[in-house]
């Protein structure tokens, strides 16, 4: 024990120390708490202990330091690790708030909390949409979902982990819905940079020169989300902007000079052959929003 630690500080433990869970606890010591943590393998944790936290020598041992009204929060690769470590400790966590900040599927999460709960516990799922070094800044966004009591009372230490850090619904599938989302905007966004950087490398270009028109390229389209947002709640995809056949025109010459080029054409034939389904079901000549129910499987979709 160092001499950071003070008893009367709040109690946070962190269950796994890979790259992420590391930045947790390091944002929990550096806000000045009273820091357990715990890994498989121990000396994950050496950098933390030297900054003041404590390493637990089981799991058991770390969620006991949490203190009853203490947190306990982990972060491990996937839920089986979680269901794993966790399952053993049975009635330990009678009482006390899990934070559970691994990455899955809702329907995982929410088995997880109903796990949780049977065990007396109190369960927050959530989701890092920060890479560790963000962590504890004011751009790092952490949503929670799931009991709303345990966020009040716990929301103060989990602010700590960043700026934008929000309970969204009690819903404990909630937060790995809203990650699944970005996730897929994220690959989206990567995948068609990455694309448009082979396509401009052909012509010897470098991606570096590329990368400054592709962020303009990106809040252009994000200024969009709004009305798209609104038409695909609305269901209204009327007096278009551009149409659906026109999209489909364009994409006609991504698919053409990615073939001339020798540049990898499944991308742009995906996104392509998804607005032909919209075009098929008689939808060309609507706002592209009306893609939402291309993915909603409303229409267009293959028998
Ligand atoms: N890294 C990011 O940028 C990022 C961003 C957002 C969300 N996340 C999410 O955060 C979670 C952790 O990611 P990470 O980057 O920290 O991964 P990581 O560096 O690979 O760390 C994985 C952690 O899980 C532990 N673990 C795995 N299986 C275990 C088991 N069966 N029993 C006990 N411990 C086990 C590992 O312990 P050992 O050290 O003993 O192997 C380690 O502490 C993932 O769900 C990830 O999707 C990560």
């Amino acid at each position: 024990m160092t001499q950071h630690r003070n008893k009367r500080n709040t109690q946070v433990t962190v269950v796994g120390l890979g790259l992420m869970g590391r930045a947790l606890a390091g944002a929990f010591v550096r806000g000045g708490l009273d820091v357990t943590v715990w890994n498989r393998t121990a000396s994950r944790a050496d950098d933390l202990v030297a900054g003041g936290a404590r390493r637990a020598g089981s799991v058991r041992e770390a969620v006991e330091a949490a203190g009853p009204d203490g947190l306990v929060v982990v972060c491990l690769t996937d839920y089986d690790a979680v269901r794993e470590v966790l399952d053993p400790l049975g009635g330990l966590l009678d009482g006390r708030v899990l934070v559970n900040l691994t990455s899955g599927t809702s329907t995982v999460a929410r088995e997880t909390a109903a796990r949780v709960a049977e065990a007396g516990g109190v369960c927050l799922d959530g989701a890092v949409m920060a890479t560790p070094d963000g962590i504890g800044t004011a751009d790092a966004t952490v949503l929670l979902s799931g009991d709303f009591g345990a966020w009040t009372r716990h929301e103060k230490t989990l602010r700590l982990l960043g700026g934008r850090t929000d309970h969204i619904g009690d819903d404990h599938g909630l937060a790995a819905l809203y990650e699944m989302g970005v996730l897929g905007l994220m690959w989206g966004i990567l995948n068609g940079f990455l694309h448009g950087a082979a396509l401009l490398g052909a012509a010897g270009v470098r991606a570096e020169a590329f990368a400054p028109v592709a962020k303009q390229g990106v809040a252009t389209v994000a200024g969009w989300l709004d009305d798209y947002a609104r038409r695909a709640d609305a269901g209204d995809h009327g007096s278009p902007e551009a149409t659906v056949e026109t999209h489909l025109a364009t994409m006609n010459h991504l698919v053409h000079e990615s073939e001339a080029l020798g540049v990898d054409t499944e991308l742009p034939r995906l996104v392509r052959e998804l607005a032909e389904r919209a075009v098929a079901a008689g939808h060309g000549g609507d706002e592209y929003s009306v893609m939402i129910d291309v993915f909603r499987k409303r229409v267009g979709t293959p028998s």
